[in-house]
């Protein structure tokens, strides 16, 4: 296994599964930020009806068989085998939906027939250098398609490539993963260096409560 898929397995490890029914009483839903309940849905990706869309870096899967659940062919992708298998377990009979265990960027080479939509909720995008994936991402959307993801907004100062820390345990050292952060108007600037139009970026305030980082949205258009 990559040390990228290694990293990815520890952190599913200590991440708890989606709840089996949200606020609203559905058992499936869309939720771009790291809050229950919180911000648009699956609206943004704008899916024609049977259209088929991309999740890069899906996890344990929620937001992709929720697409599926809405009519997509709905394809999800996680270099985690851990995040796949409990993918798999919970969603993986929901028609509609396809699941594969594979790097982003060596999905988009290999699967040639095009996405309406690509997505990454806190996913690939993020975790992913910008200037490899997203002309993988171009080649692959159709034209007029969308590429919406979501991230945690930078922190001030600390622009490009930062590496992110998977806790292991009190006698190991943690595992790192490289992320890229810049702020809404530098994402802009880099979506439309690739050639994506209609790119607009900005920062979801948090929910009333006592955290009050925001969710970073960036949405574009081939
Ligand atoms: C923070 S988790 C978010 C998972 C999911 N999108 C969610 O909202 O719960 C990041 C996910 O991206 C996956 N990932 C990170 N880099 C990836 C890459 N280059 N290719 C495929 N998956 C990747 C990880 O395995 C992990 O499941």
């Amino acid at each position: 296994m990559t040390e990228t898929a290694i990293a990815w397995d520890t952190y599913s490890r200590q991440r708890p599964e989606r709840r089996p029914v949200n606020a609203h009483g559905e058992t499936s839903w869309f939720n771009w930020t790291q809050y229950l309940d919180h911000g648009p849905g699956a609206e943004l990706l704008e899916v024609p009806a049977g259209g088929r869309v991309l999740d890069l870096g899906c996890g344990k899967g929620g937001n992709v068989a929720h697409l599926a659940a809405l009519g997509a062919r709905a394809v999800g992708v996680d270099v985690s085998p851990r995040q796949l298998a409990a993918a798999r377990e919970r969603w993986g009979t929901a028609p509609g939906l396809e699941l594969h265990q594979a790097e982003a960027g060596a999905f988009l080479a290999q699967d040639c027939e095009g996405f309406d939509a690509v997505y990454s909720v806190y996913g690939a995008v993020w975790f992913t250098d910008p200037a490899r994936l997203l002309p993988a991402i171009r080649e692959r959307l159709r034209p007029g398609g969308r590429l919406v993801f979501s991230q945690r907004p930078a922190v001030e100062g600390c622009y490009g490539c930062q590496a992110s820390y998977i806790p292991r345990g009190d006698d190991e050292d943690p595992l790192v993963v490289k992320r890229w952060d810049y702020e809404p108007e530098a994402w802009e600037q880099v979506l439309t260096k690739h050639g994506f139009g209609e790119v607009y970026a900005s920062v979801l305030a948090a929910p009333p409560g006592r955290r009050t980082v925001g969710t970073l949205i960036v949405s574009a258009r081939t």
